[in-house]
């Protein structure tokens, strides 16, 4: 029996439409899950933002971005403006709370921190190195600065809030510059009101892009406050990926009619 002799195979028109049509669901929801995932991996750029105000409180929506660690009910909010950088943290601590960059490793070693407590109304911040693995100093002991230009805070029962500036790039040994493109962040607490008492599993890393206002860690929540306003980059990203999976079922299309143009030679 000869395999060409359907009657269906006979042009290959029908049957280009009938692939393309096959694929086009394939298509759409890998254009759609495309979106989710660069959606969930908070791929968006921050819109401007007025400077937040540093009175050691954070109001819904003062900061361009923010990322919440949810593993340990902790939040960062971060604003870029000029050369500077505005940081607020919140966490269920009345003791200290910190946030780093940029470890070398191994764990802590290398990063540029800050790291604060609130004591009677007292707010005590401090830009720290951690010089090894699992210890820190901070940076005029080690013979740099401590390059917080402005700082406030506040403490409730359960919660302490920080919020401060610093420049993008500070020019100190001891400090990292906030530059494009993603850093390792780290955040932590503890429940002692001083630099030294360990913080236990309360801590947790993420990737961060600062100037885009992106965060990015499995399983835990990264929704910068700018999805959807200002200028986004998720339309040229849905484009390429579109693009290339036009392209991938044109191919294969193409690869289908070419292998049903051979099915149709008589056999011999
Ligand atoms: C206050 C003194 C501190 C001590 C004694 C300390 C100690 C340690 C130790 C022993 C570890 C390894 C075990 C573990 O994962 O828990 C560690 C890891 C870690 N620390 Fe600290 N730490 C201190 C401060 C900080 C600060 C200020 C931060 C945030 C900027 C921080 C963030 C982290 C993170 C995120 C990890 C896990 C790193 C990873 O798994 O890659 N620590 N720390």
């Amino acid at each position: 029996m000869s395999r060409g002799a359907h009657p269906r195979s006979r042009s290959p028109l029908p049957r280009a439409v009938r692939v393309v049509a096959a694929t086009a669901p394939l298509v759409f929801w890998a254009v759609i899950a495309s979106a989710g995932m660069l959606a969930a991996w908070g791929l968006t750029a921050t819109a401007a933002a007025p400077a937040p105000v540093i009175d050691g409180k954070i109001a819904e929506g003062e900061y361009a971005s923010h990322y919440v660690a949810r593993s340990i009910g902790m939040e960062l909010h971060w604003t870029i403006e000029g050369d500077s950088i505005y940081i607020g943290l919140r966490a269920p601590t009345t003791g200290w709370l910190a946030v780093g960059w940029d470890p070398s490793g191994p764990i802590m070693q290398g990063e540029d921190i800050l790291i604060g407590y609130i004591r009677g109304r007292e707010l005590f911040l401090q830009d720290y190195f951690a010089n090894s693995s699992v210890t820190h100093a901070n940076d005029v002991s080690l013979g740099g600065r401590d390059d917080v230009l402005e700082s406030s805070g506040s403490e409730d029962e359960q919660f302490t809030t920080i919020e401060f500036r610093r420049k993008l790039d500070t020019g100190d040994r001891f400090d990292r510059p906030i530059t494009p493109g993603t850093h390792t962040v780290q955040l932590a607490y503890a429940p002692g009101d001083d630099f030294v008492t360990y913080h236990g599993e309360k801590r947790t890393v993420v990737r961060i892009d600062f100037l885009a206002g992106a965060a990015q860690e499995a399983g835990l929540f990264a929704r910068p406050r700018s999805l959807g306003e200002g200028s986004d980059p998720l339309g040229p990203w849905l484009l390429t990926v579109a693009t290339g999976v036009l392209a991938i079922v044109v191919l294969t299309a193409a690869c289908l009619l070419w292998h049903g143009r051979g099915e149709r030679r008589p056999l011999r």
